[in-house]
């Protein structure tokens, strides 16, 4: 199927049916051993590897041509497939029955030696190197297989949706900036001198408004851009797999979305997800793991013993309580094995995210132990043990502070503690949708009200008479999908009406002018005739890393970013020259140096 003029079979099509046959096959040098009399090369190709023989009786002259060849080098040969002597079959190799005879070799091109070796399964060298020469990387089996598992991936997502009447509609790339949350990535416009485009951070406003013209149902494997800090998970540009319906609920959205992410998960890990994914409302999942996107892999949650706290003569206890500070505990299960220094280790870990100490007791057998634990009475301590649920050999451990730094200090606590001590079950899924969120929450510095999710996310209809009065009370529409503590997609039912859609950004104190200025052409919209609708985007490159177990979002597409968002093989972001910034009327400031 894939014969070409140049080749009549690819690197993982040829098996003993095919001895005696006459070939002409291409690829890459992958590796040569020199046997004396005869020469063994490994050729590869994206789908697989030959061995082929070059052995003197059989031509001279290709025998003395591959001598010279390298890693590499790219060569077509022809020849005759041949069985491999008595014993010499390869099992792990398709083609591992067989090799072929060469009768002529012909160098398509020859190779610099690679800064890093492509046959080898495991290298360990700088991202660095490997990012500058990507295209080599990307030769590697583990890289290679990434990038055919996305385009299944990406397959199986078209013909999912398209079976289901989503139409695929592409939106544009220069536009106007979407509010989700990040800094935009800004293009000036030649023609309209000190007017830029911004690139999208998602076609959010754009579907809506395919819903508006009436398009019912849409999807679109879009890239996106924010300028962000970076992370493990996170790239300046990315794709989403954006999905929009008319006249649906929540509801409707979910089992959509949840049987896309069943299918994937079939097809391209052979993985039944027969259960249906558990729902956690915004309140539980931050009451018990201090975020909205729980690893749900591990226990720890988080248990609230104020009470027994309050009772105790424990001064830094009482006195925070006094001080209208929290207390939570977790029970690390087995943890009574760490050490001082370990736990010295945690401590210092949760300073990072503002807590002053970490307090700890393990159990033993005979009860608790530690320093502390003489400031709770006998009941107190057979209270604590029965609230942690604790067993002899756990450890429980304690953060005290205000709310929002015990949550974010136990939170990454709690994900640290399961992988040092390996309590992460090896395969496991924890899928989980989170739902009931706030409409709003209060910006810490502005002390303003910004949106949860994005400003087109609509109240729930009984909420909406408490926009006035109590804004933060107001729960929205919305829901995310979240995996083993990985937000995959998030989305909502949308505001359908424009008045309403008008006094949402008046909360979010946007002026009359700039509602219409931003937002105007929406709110128009808005007003001849929106259906109902809703929908959801996933992370397509998140959806990879978890399918295919790559630790960084970076392993599962082709030509990342690094962390500081630069193209390490283009060299870019790179300089323009001055006629280019002259001809978008721009000028250069001397650059301010950062001390
Ligand atoms: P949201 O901002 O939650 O929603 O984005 C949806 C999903 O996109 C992924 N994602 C990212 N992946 C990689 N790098 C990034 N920088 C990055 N940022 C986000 C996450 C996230 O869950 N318009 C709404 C969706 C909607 O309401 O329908 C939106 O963009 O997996």
């Amino acid at each position: 199927m894939l014969k070409t003029t140049i080749r009549t079979h690819h690197l993982k099509e040829l098996t003993k049916k095919h001895i005696g046959e006459n070939v002409q096959l291409s690829g890459w040098v992958n590796r040569r051993r020199d046997h004396g009399g005869l020469i063994f090369i490994d050729l590869r190709d994206r789908y697989g590897i030959t061995q082929i023989v070059f052995d003197p009786s059989s031509s001279k002259e290709a025998h003395a041509g591959a001598e010279a060849l390298r890693s590499e080098w790219v060569v077509t040969i022809q020849g005759k497939v041949r069985a491999r002597g008595e014993g010499m079959s390869n099992p792990n190799l398709y083609t591992g029955d067989i090799e072929v005879e060469v009768t002529s070799l012909q160098v398509e091109s020859k190779a610099l030696t690679p800064p890093f070796s492509i046959a080898d399964d495991k290298i360990d060298v700088q991202d660095e190197l490997r990012l500058t020469y990507r295209y080599l990387d990307l030769r590697r089996t583990e890289l290679k297989e990434m990038l055919i598992m996305r385009s299944k991936a990406m397959n199986v997502i078209r013909n999912h949706l398209a079976e289901r009447e989503f139409l695929e509609v592409e939106t544009p790339i220069l536009t106007k900036s979407t509010p989700e949350g990040a800094r935009d990535y800004v293009v000036p416009s030649r023609v309209h001198p000190h007017h830029f485009y911004a690139l999208p951070q998602s076609p959010q406003i754009y579907k809506q408004l395919l819903m508006v013209a009436g398009m019912d149902r849409y999807f679109q494997i879009a890239r996106c851009f924010r300028d962000e800090d970076l992370r493990a998970d996170r790239q300046p540009e990315f794709t989403q797999v954006d999905i929009e319906m008319s006249f649906n609920s929540a509801e409707d959205v979910l089992s959509m979305a949840e049987g896309l992410i069943k299918k994937l998960w079939k097809e391209c890990n052979n993985i039944d997800l027969v259960e249906a994914f558990p729902r956690y409302s915004y309140k539980e999942c931050v009451e018990k793991y201090g975020t909205d996107r729980p690893d749900l892999r591990f226990g720890m949650e988080f248990v609230n013993v104020e009470d027994i706290a309050k009772r105790s003569s424990f001064s830094v206890f009482t006195s925070a309580l006094e001080d209208g500070s929290i207390i939570r505990a977790i029970n690390v299960p087995g943890g009574s094995t760490l050490s001082r220094k370990d736990i010295d280790e945690l401590t210092s870990f949760t300073k990072n995210f503002g807590l002053g100490g970490l307090a700890w007791m393990k159990v033993t057998e005979d009860g608790l132990s530690s320093s502390i634990v003489k400031f709770f009475d006998e009941g107190l301590q057979g209270e604590l043990l029965v609230k942690m649920k604790a067993q002899h050999g756990d450890l429980i451990l304690f953060a005290a502070a205000e709310k929002s730094i015990v949550h974010q200090a136990l939170d990454h606590l709690r994900r640290h503690v399961a992988e040092k001590l390996g309590l992460i079950k090896e395969g496991a899924l924890e899928f989980l949708w989170v739902t009931d969120f706030p409409l709003f929450e209060m910006d810490k510095e502005t002390k303003r009200l910004c949106s949860i999710h994005h400003p087109f996310t609509a109240p729930v209809p009984e909420d909406i008479e408490m926009l006035d009065s109590d804004p933060l009370k107001v729960k929205s529409n919305a829901y995310d999908l979240v995996l083993n503590g990985s937000e995959l997609g998030g989305g909502s039912i949308r505001i359908h009406n424009s008045d309403l859609q008008k006094k949402i950004f008046t909360l979010l104190n946007l002026s009359e002018e700039e509602i219409t200025e931003k937002f105007g052409f929406l709110t128009k919209a808005l007003s001849y005739g929106a259906p109902p609708h809703g929908g959801i985007a996933f992370g397509l490159d998140r959806i990879l890393m978890l399918l295919t177990g790559a630790e960084s979002i970076k392993d599962v597409i082709a030509f990342p970013k690094t962390q500081k968002a630069s193209d390490l093989m283009m060299e870019c972001p790179s300089k323009v020259n001055d006629d280019q910034l002259e001809e978008l009327s721009i000028e250069k400031r001397r650059l301010l140096t950062t001390k």
